[in-house]
């Protein structure tokens, strides 16, 4: 791994604050000194995700998932070390460098710099004498030189093996190449996934090509559009089609139109309607709505004019008010796409379609296909709606919208209220089951609750305590590998940069479960009125511990031995000095208490 001065890292993390970095990434609510936001790393309804700002850590309650502010970045990310930190220092001014001749590029980099080498050659190809077909096919489509270049298409040629031949004399690892989801593997050897496609690069927030999305160009294949499988730097579920491109155009408009395909997104971009994205033909994911959110409340949605296209609309329509956002619908004719429909009458049919763009409740009923003469089917489509808006966390805006449905369908509201509090009713009831799995903390011993407990002494920075603790402790005493190490390590901590050197410790383990589990512990706060009363507590019960496992380890012993009529005297002079241990032990716990 690249080196970097460890004086760095800590003049980084000295001047950075989680709570900064974390809050672009997620909303965070206060509540008490910590704060809380809906957790990036899992799918959840209610924020179980907290950032404690006095320890610059954060921490999971849902997923388990924790860390600091490094970690953070690249779990969030998907970078390493080495560029999270050049990530934080750039945003103080501090330029990072690591020694030159350390070559060895880490995974991801290595993942992201085949990606830019693959778009450089389909872009090559594209301009080549082979791409001439495919340069006369992006020409009939419609689209200009310079769309073609802003989004970097390129040209994936017919060979089997000419991107892997290119990076075959580059040195990349077998495992970086498998991963990359760019080759497929056979018996006969190794191949480029992509052949004879118009290629479209696919970004990640930060701008980094991460995947790519191939169409077919002579209608050969089964698939009109191939796309790079998940990878670890390609996360469908959270990646929509140009957002890098266009988002500071949607915050400049305040608004966004959400289209199906690539096409679409380039057709509206090229006629000067810069505030698109797309969704690649999938679902419109919960992670997807929080990535709208961060750069625009107002959303429109422009998808084929058909009935998938509708059925689409509708669904994608739902996640984004769950998600708190209202979507309005610009309606596209029958038969046409975005794409089609501005290439052939320009922006202005478009445009007025956007003026008359309809809420999501008018356009589910307007498109339903249950027959709304009939009560039954009334009550379908307003069971229908109601489902997708118990889902809805904003109190106001589902108040709203069963209004509407009262009204549009003609349906008595108490009825409603009646079938939405039941429903969510059941609903609450599932998800408070769920919560009891993750919490599996009440299951410890005394044994491991008192390695905790001093673990939580050691992250309050109270230097009496302590240095109580440090005069007292035996680590020999932690039976938890992790709260060993942690124990260890805190003891060491200088008090002066406490909370920044606090959330290093977290760098120091390797493993992932560990580091998690140690921030977790990091995270249970400590209300004792009694700190010193506690540590004492928690010290004499690890040395009683051991003790008091030996002596029911011999009592089951003696009983065996009863019963065989053996001699029985030297266990029972045994077990008398460990109960004289015992009582030792109480003698230096008011000893202790006295000091
Ligand atoms: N899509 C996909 N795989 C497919 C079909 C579609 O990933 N087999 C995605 C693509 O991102 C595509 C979007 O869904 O852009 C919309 O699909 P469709 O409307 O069929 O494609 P168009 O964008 O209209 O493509 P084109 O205009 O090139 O025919
Ligand atoms: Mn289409």
């Amino acid at each position: 791994m690249a080196r970097i001065s460890p004086d760095i890292i800590d003049r980084i993390r000295d001047s950075t604050d989680i709570l900064d970095v974390v809050s672009e990434y997620v909303e965070l609510r206060r509540r008490g000194k910590n704060y809380f936001g809906l957790c990036p790393f899992h799918t959840e309804k209610t924020p179980s995700f907290s950032v404690a700002p006095d320890k610059q850590i954060f921490h999971c309650f849902g997923c388990g998932r924790g860390g600091n502010v490094i970690t953070f970045l690249m779990e969030y990310e998907k970078v390493e070390f080495v560029e999270a930190i050049q990530n934080l220092g750039k945003r103080i001014g501090i330029e990072v460098e690591f020694s030159k001749d350390d070559k060895k590029k880490e995974f991801f980099t290595q993942l992201y710099d085949l990606h830019t080498v693959a778009v450089k050659l389909y872009k090559e190809n594209l301009q080549s004498k082979t791409g001439g077909k495919v340069r006369n096919y992006l020409k009939k489509r419609g689209l200009s030189e310079e769309t073609i270049d802003r989004f970097n298409l390129g040209y994936a040629t017919s060979s089997w093996d000419q991107l892997f031949s290119v990076i075959a004399s580059k040195d990349i690892p077998d495992d970086v190449v498998q991963k990359s989801g760019l080759f497929s593997k056979s018996d006969k050897g190794v191949f480029d996934r992509f052949r004879d496609r118009i290629m479209f690069p696919i970004k990640n927030r930060g701008g980094r090509v991460v995947a790519f999305g191939g169409r077919d160009l002579g209608g050969t294949s089964d698939a009109k559009y191939l796309n790079s499988p998940e990878t670890p730097i390609y996360n469908k579920s959270e990646i929509l089609y140009g957002l890098s491109v266009t988002k500071d155009a949607i915050r400049k408009e305040k608004s966004l139109v959400v289209v199906e395909g690539y096409m679409d997104l380039l057709q509206l971009y090229q006629h000067g309607i810069l505030n698109v994205v797309a969704t690649s033909g999938t679902a419109l994911t919960e992670k997807q709505v929080n990535e709208i959110r961060k750069v625009t409340n107002v959303v429109y949605l422009a998808y084929d004019g058909d009935v998938p296209g509708r059925k689409a609309t509708i669904r994608a329509g739902y996640n984004l008010l769950k998600g708190g956002l209202t979507p309005e619908i610009i309606e596209i004719p029958e038969g046409l796409d975005p794409d089609s429909w501005i290439k052939n009458k320009g922006t202005k049919e478009f445009t007025k379609a956007k003026d008359r763009s309809i809420g999501l409740i008018d356009f589910h009923i307007k498109f339903t296909e249950l027959d709304l003469s009939k009560p039954v089917d009334r009550s379908q489509l307003a069971r229908e709606i109601i489902d997708e808006i118990v889902n809805v966390k904003d109190k106001i805006v589902q108040q709203f919208t069963l209004k509407q449905i009262t009204e549009l369908l003609s349906v008595d509201e108490n009825t409603l209220v009646g079938m939405l509090s039941r429903k969510s009713r059941w609903i609450n009831k599932r998800r408070g089951d769920q919560i009891q799995v993750v919490d599996d903390w009440a299951l410890n011993t005394s044994f491991e609750k008192a390695q905790r407990e001093l673990i939580c002494l050691l992250v309050s920075n109270d230097s009496d305590t302590i240095s109580f603790i440090k005069k007292h402790v035996d680590f020999d005493h932690f039976t938890h590998p992790v709260m060993k190490t942690l124990a260890e390590r805190l003891i060491q901590l200088d008090s002066d940069n406490f909370t920044s050197h606090l959330s290093g410790v977290l760098d120091q383990f390797e493993d992932k479960s560990e580091r998690e589990l140690a921030a977790r512990l990091f995270f249970e706060t400590t209300t004792q009125r009694n700190p010193k009363q506690v540590a004492i507590d928690c010290l004499i019960t690890l040395e009683q511990t051991p003790i008091k496992q030996s002596i029911s380890e011999h009592r089951i012993i003696l009983r065996e031995m009863e019963k065989k009529g053996e001699d029985t005297s030297n266990t029972l002079s045994e077990v008398v000095t460990l109960q004289k241990a015992l009582k030792t032990l109480e003698q230096k716990r008011v000893q202790m208490l006295n000091l």
